[in-house]
């Protein structure tokens, strides 16, 4: 069928941007395949799902599906206002925390505003900002996985009008100290907001863990803090994920452009009984940070470099293009993310699943 579509209808930001890099489902899997996907760890899910209180929630909430859900998810926030030490005005729940980052972008960024952020860096974090004319800096990372502090630094004297970066960082899986995130913060501007996305916060090893909210609270700066459901709690598939922010002016924005109902009825029971189920929480974390080691270590014995992880994957140098590797490995049932960002394009991130499908990684490998 040719195209009836007008030559400049769609915006040359959007046209110019590449399609998200996203994992593959599995009924997509045995289509493309023919055979069943032993083992899918291209997406940081958890090989243990939610909590079994969360998938109770889902199925009462089912029966009442036919009403629209509470479109300011007032007894969520205050929930984390209650975990959190905030207030449910300083709170805001979406349909997943990238919808969170899409309303962000689209509340603040304007034609050729300055965005930093790291590299390798979560997809959206630099297309969500392209997508509205902005010019985004990519800091790398330090040759030793350390984050590059001097570099974010003198990025930040451009005053963008966003930082936004995450720790643990995905895909490569370190974690900023807190002297570090002290001294970018203190590098910010005042006219630059700060997002610092905690979507693997849960896996972060206790001696390397700190508040940066409360590092954030006394800066005097902009900055809102991202959380999901969708890693540590195992709910990727129903989309919901919040934020916290310095200013109840912030959300009262963000509420405008973010999906009126974005966060479905299902998805919002399921995250209140998750948040309150600390006992597997804690099995989801354990089983995360055990496995990484393990398969961190198997991966450097067989001559592979490895990014030091506190996530729930592994970065990995393949020494060769990595979605030729990928591209093998599904053909054996497994699958892994190939990084398609330069210069880490024979890097990939495999992510930790049950001991069984890791083994089966690694045999496959
Ligand atoms: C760093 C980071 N932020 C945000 C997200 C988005 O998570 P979700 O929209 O599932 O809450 C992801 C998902 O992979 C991520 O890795």
């Amino acid at each position: 069928m040719s195209s009836t579509l007008p030559k400049d209808l769609i915006r040359p930001e959007v046209e110019s941007l590449p399609t998200y890099n996203a994992g593959l489902a599995l009924d997509r899997f045995k289509d493309i395949y023919g055979i069943d996907c032993l083992a899918k760890l291209d997406s940081n899910e958890s090989p243990l799902g939610p909590s079994p209180r969360a998938i109770l929630a889902m199925q009462n909430a089912a029966k009442g599906v036919g009403r629209y859900p509470d479109a300011a998810n007032m007894a969520l926030r205050q929930q984390v206002a209650k975990a959190t030490s905030s207030t449910a005005d300083h709170i805001i729940f979406g349909n997943g925390s990238e919808d969170l980052i899409g309303a962000l972008f689209r509340t603040v960024i304007r034609p050729n505003d300055k965005v930093v952020t790291i590299c390798p860096s979560f997809g959206l974090h630099e297309f969500g900002a392209m997508m509205f004319g902005a010019t985004v800096t990519k800091v790398p990372f330090n040759d030793d996985w350390s984050f590059p502090i001097k570099g974010l630094c003198a990025a930040l004297k451009d005053k963008p009008r966003v930082l936004i970066f995450s720790s643990p960082s995905n895909p490569a899986g370190p974690v900023i100290s807190q002297d570090e995130f002290r001294q970018v913060i203190a590098a910010t501007d005042p006219s630059t907001l700060i997002c610092f996305d905690e979507a693997y916060v849960e896996f972060i090893e206790p001696d390397k863990q700190f508040d940066a909210m409360a590092l954030l609270q006394n800066s005097g700066r902009p900055w809102i803090v991202l959380r999901t459901f969708s890693k540590a709690y195992g709910l990727a598939g129903v989309r919901i994920g919040y934020g916290i922010a310095s200013d109840a002016k912030m959300i009262t924005a963000l509420m405008k452009t973010r999906n009126p109902f974005g966060v479905n009825a299902l998805a919002a029971s399921a995250a209140s009984e998750a948040m309150a189920d600390h006992a597997h929480l804690a099995k989801v974390v354990k089983q995360a940070t055990v496995e990484r080691e393990r398969i961190a270590a198997a991966l450097t014995a067989k001559g592979f470099t490895c990014a030091p992880s506190q996530a729930n994957f592994v970065f990995f140098d393949t020494g060769a293009p990595a979605d030729v590797l990928a591209e093998k490995l599904r053909t054996k049932g497994v699958l892994i993310k190939a990084w398609l960002e330069a210069p880490y394009k024979t890097w990939a991130r495999v992510t930790m699943g049950s001991p069984a499908e890791n083994d089966i990684f690694l045999n496959a490998l």
